[in-house]
């Protein structure tokens, strides 16, 4: 486990009560079908980072052998628990900070990363987590919304990342977690990038991301 301890905990007791709605409305227009390509390659034990309400268990394929679950938002970790009971795959909920896996070094043949590097306060320090906890060669998949490469819509972004973390659990539009994933170390296996356009409309979190990287 990492040296240093994480004291910020994390509740979103109005975010956590949202957010399993807003995540049913994403996945009846395309988010099932990002989920499903996110975990399409996953094998073996994987660890999901912030699992939320466990919206991703339902998606992971047979060949993946056991899912640790580390959410640290009390309401959605009660909900991932419950969630986790009809997953295809063992699964096991633990409480935990991305920051601080409650994992041994090298023990995962996977991780994933949902929805989860727009909330972090420190990105690199989660991502350093992601790769101590993976074994050599293993697997960060991820899927992110980012900030846009047009400079019209990237401005908003800009000018929305001023109240939007305080609405949406510490959630920011800004991030380019593509390059976080590279700076982290790991190198990029497959990538796309797409806007998820929901009824023909763009919005703020519509520039995503879904891709793997590898650990060295
Ligand atoms: C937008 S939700 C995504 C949930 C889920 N991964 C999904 O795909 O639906 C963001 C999640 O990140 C979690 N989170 C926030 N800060 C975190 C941290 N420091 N470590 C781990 N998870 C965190 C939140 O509690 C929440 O479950």
């Amino acid at each position: 486990m990492a040296a240093a301890t994480t004291k910020t905990r994390v509740r979103h007791p109005v975010f956590a009560r949202i957010y399993p709605r807003v995540n049913r409305f994403a996945e009846a227009h395309g988010a099932t079908e990002h989920r499903r390509e996110l975990l399409a390659d996953a094998t073996g034990c994987v660890v999901e980072v912030g699992a939320g309400g466990g919206a991703t268990f339902r998606h992971y394929p047979p060949q993946v052998s056991r899912v640790i679950a580390v959410e640290p938002e009390p309401r959605l970790r009660r909900l991932a628990r419950l969630v986790s009971a009809e997953a295809p795959v063992p699964v096991e909920v633990r409480a935990g900070q991305a920051e601080e896996l409650p994992l041994a070094d090298g023990s995962a043949d996977g991780v994933v990363v949902s929805l989860v590097l727009c909330s972090l306060a420190d990105v690199p320090r989660a991502l350093a987590e992601a790769r101590r906890v993976l074994r050599p060669g293993g697997s960060l998949y991820f899927y992110e919304h980012v900030r846009s490469t047009h400079a019209r819509l990237a401005r908003k972004q800009r000018l929305l990342d001023r109240v939007w973390p305080l609405f949406a659990g510490g959630c920011r539009l800004t991030r380019d977690s593509e390059q976080a994933v590279i700076d982290a170390g790991f190198s990029i296996q497959r990538v796309r990038r797409f806007d998820f356009v929901i009824n023909g409309r763009t919005t703020p979190s519509s520039p995503c991301v879904i891709g793997v990287g590898r650990k060295p």
